[in-house]
């Protein structure tokens, strides 16, 4: 089986061990408390389910300026994105050495790790500035990823960390979201070898479904694990639960039986393009994928960034030696009318290009709430009446 980023095995930092796990709850109600951030408590969700192994905490300034500009720490471990915890207010904390990590997006903000402190470092604008260039390649406030970390504090704090619990994910999709060493111990018991993970936030129209079919007949692999985002996105992106049932509806009724996990994980969209398709790579590797998908404008937001900018960045700035995943790179994908199915633009002729059923997100999202169904070419009718459905509850 693949090999996890950067070290033999998964080491995931939730406590597993049930004696010890109770212990450090117990200890942490009597410790100094910080009321995390939503983007610090998906890292922490992640850093416990092992999609971001080898890290064993959050990063220090040092780290996170170095990982923001060379793609990689100082130690030289290749890391995409940096893994922060950023607040502005550390008057909870100050002088602690140990303390509990309290999560933001739970009813009553209970523990979700604990965390040894190694340092309290001042982050100046400047430089919070310069990462946001570097991770999302533009200043504009209006980017909702610039938005949101441009706006998490001044002070970094860095320190391994425990992590006590998966915050709502758990309990709220108990069917779908999964940690990187439940993947790894499925696609093993399913004795896969070559497998496929494909990235989303989106309910998966035909394209989606297409490029899933694609890779996997192209690569003969066994499998694909469709693994979509559960945490936050932003403002008109379709809420996870939905999505979660369009996928599944879909899976059922187009893929044959035991080809297909559909998964989840726990983790706020970034909007980071180009940047973010190299973390997801990352965490594919540590879950046990050999194959990442990466099609048009993956993990992007408005006109930000290039078409492509996903796929050249693995060209650009990813060291041939850095990672053991390897990238599926597809085209453009859309129903040709005039071969009756889904192709890759770059693989059509000429004369049939002009004959794509092409609909942008903002077309479709109207046609939803007006309860039409977009054609079937486009996507699933089961899928439809599900979306329908959600645009219909949403404006009554
Ligand atoms: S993403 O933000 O999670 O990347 P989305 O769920 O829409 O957004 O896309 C999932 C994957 O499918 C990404 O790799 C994206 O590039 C690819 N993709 C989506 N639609 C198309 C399309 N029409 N043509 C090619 N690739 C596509």
């Amino acid at each position: 089986m693949i090999k996890p980023h950067g070290s033999d095995t998964l080491n995931p930092l939730f406590v597993y061990d049930t004696e010890k796990h109770h212990q450090l709850l117990k200890e942490a109600e009597g410790l100094p408390s910080l009321l995390i951030n939503s983007a610090a408590a998906a890292n922490a969700v992640m850093l416990g389910a092992g999609y971001f192994n080898p890290l064993r905490g959050y990063m220090n300034l040092a780290d996170a300026l170095s990982v923001a500009e060379t793609l990689h720490t100082t130690d030289g471990l290749f890391w995409p994105v940096p893994v922060i915890n950023l607040t502005d207010d550390i008057s909870t904390i100050q002088g602690a050495s140990r303390i509990a990590l309290r999560d933001p997006n739970t009813e009553g903000n209970p523990v979700m790790a604990i965390m040894d402190i190694a340092a309290i470092e001042t982050v100046s604008d400047e430089q919070i500035q310069s990462m946001a260039q570097q991770i999302f390649g533009t200043l504009d406030p209006e980017h909702p990823g610039v938005a949101t970390f441009s706006g998490l504090g001044n002070n970094l704090i860095s320190g391994d960390i425990q992590v006590l619990s998966f915050s709502y994910f758990q309990n709220d999709f108990p069917d779908t979201f999964r940690t990187a060493v439940e993947i790894r111990n499925e696609i093993s018991e399913r004795g896969w070898e070559k497998v496929v993970a494909f990235q989303t936030r989106n309910p998966m129209h035909r394209a989606h479904e297409e490029l899933c079919r694609m890779a996997m007949e192209r690569l003969d692999a066994d499998g694909v694990v469709v693994h979509m985002l559960l945490g936050k996105l932003k403002k008109g992106d379709i809420p996870a639960p939905v999505r979660d049932a369009c996928i599944r509806t879909m899976v059922e009724h187009y893929f044959p039986k035991n080809t297909v996990m559909v998964t989840g994980y726990g983790f706020d969209m970034l909007y980071a393009g180009p940047r973010e398709a190299v973390l997801h790579a990352v965490f594919r590797q540590n879950m046990g994928a050999t194959h990442l998908i990466v099609g048009r404008d993956h993990a992007g937001v408005g006109d930000y960034y290039g078409a492509f900018d996903a796929q050249t960045i693995f060209d650009d700035k990813v060291p041939a030696d850095a990672l053991d995943i390897q990238i599926f790179r597809a085209d453009h994908t859309a129903f040709s009318k005039k071969l009756g199915r889904v192709v890759m633009m770059n693989e059509a002729e000429d004369h049939e290009k002009d004959d794509f059923i092409l609909l942008s997100g903002t077309k479709v999202r109207q046609m939803l709430g007006d309860g039409i169904a977009p054609p079937p070419e486009f996507s699933r009718p089961e899928v439809a009446q599900i979306l329908m459905d959600y645009y219909r509850s949403e404006n009554a």
